[in-house]
């Protein structure tokens, strides 16, 4: 089964359930400075997994694409992605355990044929904050995994949060025994030899853990993350979702352009490329902080991979052209944003290709001072100023120190990354701090003037028409929403009016904190509820607008100007963006 089969049966089944089928947010989450990219199905989720009602109901399924990076540095090994995309299934304060763990059995064993034997379980051990999940294991009992399969263990892996704060609870683990032999006659479904691989994850969501405390959420959901390229890789007997075909056109093609072997690199290559690809798609960009450099660092570790192969980087554009040709009908966004996805990675790689050419330089330079002193180690502050000063990556300092005859520290470098992310985290929550970075009479004005689109769109698109970025500067303002269509004239002119409208009453801008719960149950909207203090604030114009936001905004609409938009166009699947601009009165 492909995996694009594999993701419209999944749809298509939980649909028949009752589910709707809501289009993935885009990888950047743009008003969330807690998280560099989307890195879970639930995380647009968070708002209604703490109780602000969802405009599509309370049974809700979707694909999702994620980028995670802590483990950038295990890409090249059998498994580890930092694109992936999640399948889930939600339920808000709907079903809870025993329908959903039927589901996901049903699922697993009908839709896909998995046959029960090879499906194993593990449920939540219990400890002092939260029972033994006694009823998820009896639900599975009853569903046909027999006792033998289902295992308990502690928090450290059935229990899911994301991060330090946040709705959670314990899950149950599904795991897909892949036939191989028992490393050991202990071996079980928490061992990582390989024999048995973790599928499908349900967490029964009804925690909220701060402070290290734990408290009941208002209601008791359901969120659940199905990886679909392992899936993938599981049902067609591959070794590695390398092999699927998510990846095999771009890997043989490397493979034929390579001239070394090396099948770490051809994966870091076809891997980092489909990620930079689909961030770029997104609207990232590299840079030196935050996304950006998390973006840049996979262009710079593809590139040094692809001159690794001895691959000419000319090719580069026919390989991007190739690997979205393999990835735009899953993935459409990709062919939208064609050019520019080329153009942003030949121009980054041509610039890393200049820092690779002058680092080398002055690491020569320093080895040679090196060298007339009768020192044969690179010290870490060394090879960090190498790196900050002339972008040289620390990994291909070691490189070729060693093939000099050097030795390196690459604990102390360690140290003073750590050191300098800490001065460049701080610095980004500095610059996140109130919602606005930049503030004047223009940019807080395009502020209400968001909150009033916002209004207006549910108005004319449909109550389902929700925030899902904005970009503010003195100049004009940026809203991205999702919609499923491209507005028409009609629409656009409409959305116009009412927000002139409101401008025109002069409607009073008030503001008033409340507690968190409180301003959900009163139907407050906002997108990022998890990343708000208990007591939040929340602004409210005359009576036709309500959100949670840090302001500042001014005081009556009427100091506005007039309201027009310039441009409407996709942002992302699913996701319109409007700029529009206040003109003088
Ligand atoms: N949030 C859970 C996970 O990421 C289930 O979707 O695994």
């Amino acid at each position: 089964m492909k995996a694009i089969e594999i993701r419209n049966k999944y749809l298509k089944f939980f649909e028949k359930h009752g589910h709707k089928v809501i289009p993935s947010s885009p990888l950047i989450p743009e008003n969330d400075p807690s998280v560099l990219f989307t890195t879970a199905g639930m995380q647009p989720l968070v708002p209604y997994l703490l109780g602000q009602k969802h405009p599509e109901g309370t049974r809700l399924t979707d694909y999702q694409k994620c980028v995670r990076t802590n483990d950038i540095d295990e890409v090249g090994d059998n498994r580890h992605l930092t694109f992936f995309e999640m399948l889930g299934n939600w339920s808000l304060g709907d079903y809870f355990k025993e329908e959903s763990i039927q589901m996901s059995y049903d699922f697993l064993t009908t839709e896909l044929g998995i046959p029960a034997e090879k499906i194993y379980v593990t449920c939540f051990a219990g400890d002092e904050d939260c029972p033994k999940d006694e009823l998820t294991a009896s639900c599975w009992e009853k569903a046909g995994i027999s006792k033998d399969r289902i295992y308990f263990y502690g928090k450290e892996d059935n229990w899911w949060i994301a991060g330090e704060e946040g709705p959670c609870g314990p899950d149950t683990e599904m795991f897909y025994d892949t036939g191989k032999p028992k490393c050991s006659p202990d071996c079980q479904p928490s061992c990582d030899c390989g024999k048995y691989v973790e599928i499908w994850n349900n967490v029964f969501m009804e925690y909220y853990k701060k402070d290290g405390k734990y408290t009941k959420l208002i209601q008791k959901n359901v969120d659940t993350g199905l990886g679909l390229e392992r899936m993938t890789m599981l049902l067609q007997g591959k070794e590695t979702p390398f092999d699927t075909e998510l990846f095999k056109g771009v890997m043989d093609k490397l493979k034929e352009l390579a001239k070394v072997d090396d099948i770490a690199s051809i994966r870091i290559v076809a891997e980092h490329m489909r990620s930079s690809m689909m961030i770029i798609a997104d609207g990232g960009r590299p840079s030196n902080i935050d996304r950006g450099y998390i973006l840049r660092r996979l262009i710079r570790r593809m590139t040094r991979h692809l001159n690794k192969l001895q691959i000419d980087l000319n090719e580069l554009p026919n390989l991007l052209d190739l690997n979205i040709d393999i990835l735009k009908e899953m993935y459409p966004e990709l062919n939208e944003h064609r050019q520019e996805i080329k153009e942003v990675i030949t121009t980054e790689k041509d610039k890393f290709m200049k820092t690779l050419n002058n680092g080398e330089r002055e690491f020569n330079k320093v080895i040679n001072r090196l060298k007339s002193q009768g020192i044969n180690k690179i010290d870490g502050k060394t090879i960090f100023n190498l790196y900050e000063t002339y972008g040289f990556p620390p990994e291909v300092t070691k490189d070729l120190a060693t093939e000099n005859g050097f030795s390196v520290d690459l604990s102390e470098v360690d140290k003073l990354f750590k050191e300098h992310q800490e001065k460049s985290r701080m610095g980004s929550d500095q610059k996140f701090k109130g919602g606005l970075a930049e503030q004047n009479d223009k940019t807080i004005a395009y502020h209400t003037a968001t909150h009033l689109l916002n209004a207006a769109l549910k108005k004319v698109v449909g109550e389902n028409s929700h925030q899902r970025g904005s970009n503010i500067t003195a100049e004009r303002m940026r809203f991205d929403f999702n919609c499923d269509h491209k507005l028409t004239d009609e629409e656009k002119q409409k959305v116009e009016e009412i927000v002139n409208e409101w401008i025109k009453e002069d409607l009073p801008v008030t503001v008033e904190t409340m507690k968190k719960e409180d301003a959900l149950k009163s139907g407050a909207e906002c997108m990022f509820i998890e990343k708000y203090p208990d007591e939040v604030t929340v602004y409210t114009i005359g009576n036709v607008s309500k959100e949670l936001c840090g302001g500042p905004h001014v005081k009556h609409t009427g100091e506005l100007g007039h309201f027009k938009i310039v441009k409407e166009e996709a942002s992302s699947q699913g996701v319109r963006r409007i700029k529009a601009i206040l003109e003088d009165k």
